[in-house]
């Protein structure tokens, strides 16, 4: 028997990631529910990884913000009124209260703790704090809220626990210009709709079922109807280091999509667009949608995952198709992968699996699952540290 084919329970798992792709078992399925592993995944990879705030028009009022939540961390994103964007933790420094709960809002350009008032500007610099003039040794400055990193990318707005991590430039080499290539009009673009789902499963299985195109044509109706748009031939898988992109032309010869009838006049470049970005990030298009999605998976716990849709578009009235295809999103194709994942999630546990095999072809075709493995590896290398050699 494989060597890799250690029992369920047993670890550390040797020489996992020097398998040959073509030949290799998949990730042991402990992976996907153990505690231990999941919290070496929050400490390893999520807090050191760069996070998705919000597109830069969220940002573009003095006041304006938005808080993400990240396991019991949570963070502010916002503009303050000198015009920047800051990112600050979301608790107040005199007893610790949390200072805003909603998703999204805009201020006068001051939070105000709702406990003693205490008030900060949109960068977290505290501003005044009743009674402090009565204090001893008393300087505001003294409890400024901590700042957090930010970065822009691809028009979106990013933030990292980790002041020492790479920057976004120098993890993503090129994604910028392939987000901006795929999407001429970014800066334009203005948020339409975010769904927030819960989906009891890992998030690395949502991942993974998101990165093949081998359950495609196999799978449930809706993912039919999606083949059917694109020019699956086309359909091409490809890899670099921390992102990856997965990209097909349309179906130009189709008249209706979503169940809209499409203009005669379709536009030769409309494709189906995916880039992921490590560890948990996804923007996409899909043909004849005429808006750009975002696909944010925040691990909760180890068997529960929060789905963030966004929906953007340069379009200030939404098209049909656009809406159309949203909706289609949110209760046709959303729910058949969710479906998926669910199934999975409960089979992971089963006695009777625990390692499947990546079905890898070596011309790493459009159904090839080269993707998964590549990002079973990050995940691999960034829980025990990369031993790749
Ligand atoms: S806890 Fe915020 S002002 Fe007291
Ligand atoms: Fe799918």
């Amino acid at each position: 028997m494989n060597s890799f084919l250690n029992r369920k329970q047993q670890s550390p798992i040797e020489g996992w990631d020097h398998q040959d792709p073509e030949e290799a078992f998949t990730l042991p399925s402990r992976y996907f529910y153990d505690e231990t592993l999941f919290k070496a995944e929050r400490d390893n990879i999520f807090m050191h990884a760069w996070h998705v705030a919000g597109h830069v028009s969220e940002f573009a009022e003095p006041g304006q913000y938005v808080v993400t939540d990240l396991f019991d961390q949570s963070v502010v994103v916002a503009k303050n009124r000198q015009g920047q964007i800051h990112a600050f933790h979301n608790v107040c420094q005199h007893r610790g209260n949390r200072l805003l709960e909603e998703r999204r809002g805009t201020t006068g350009g001051v939070v105000r703790c709702a406990y003693h008032s205490w008030c900060y500007e949109m960068d977290g610099s505290l501003r005044s704090a009743p009674r402090c003039e009565k204090m001893k040794n008393f300087e505001l400055q003294q409890f400024n809220i901590p700042q957090i990193r930010t970065e822009e990318m691809g028009g979106f707005i990013y933030f990292n626990l980790d002041p020492k991590a790479p920057s976004l430039r120098d993890l993503f080499p090129g994604a910028d210009e392939e987000m901006r290539r795929v999407f001429p009009d970014l800066a334009d673009m203005r948020l339409i709709e975010e769904q927030d789902v819960i989906v009891p499963a890992n998030w690395k299985v949502i991942m993974d079922n998101s990165i093949e195109g081998y359950h495609f044509k196999l799978s449930g109706p809706c993912h039919i109807d999606l083949a059917r748009l694109i020019d699956f031939k086309g359909y091409q898988l490809s890899k670099r280091d921390n992102w990856w992109t997965y990209i097909a032309p349309a179906n130009l010869t189709v008249t209706e999509a979503y169940g809209v009838p499409l203009r005669k006049d379709l536009n030769p470049e409309e494709c189906f667009f995916n880039i992921g970005m490590w560890p948990n990030n996804t923007f996409y298009t899909f043909p004849f949608s005429e808006f750009l999605g975002s696909f944010i998976m925040i691990p909760l716990d180890a068997e529960r995952s929060l789905l963030r849709f966004g929906y953007y578009s340069s379009n200030p009235q939404t098209a049909e198709v656009s809406k159309a295809c949203m909706k289609w999103m949110n209760e046709d194709l959303g729910p058949e992968d969710i479906a998926l994942n669910i199934s999975v999630q409960k089979g992971l546990h089963s006695l009777g699996y625990d390692q499947g095999r990546y079905m890898i072809d070596a011309q790493r075709s459009n159904e090839s699952e080269h993707l998964v493995h590549h990002f079973h590896r990050l995940v691999f290398d960034g829980i025990h540290g990369n031993s790749a050699t």
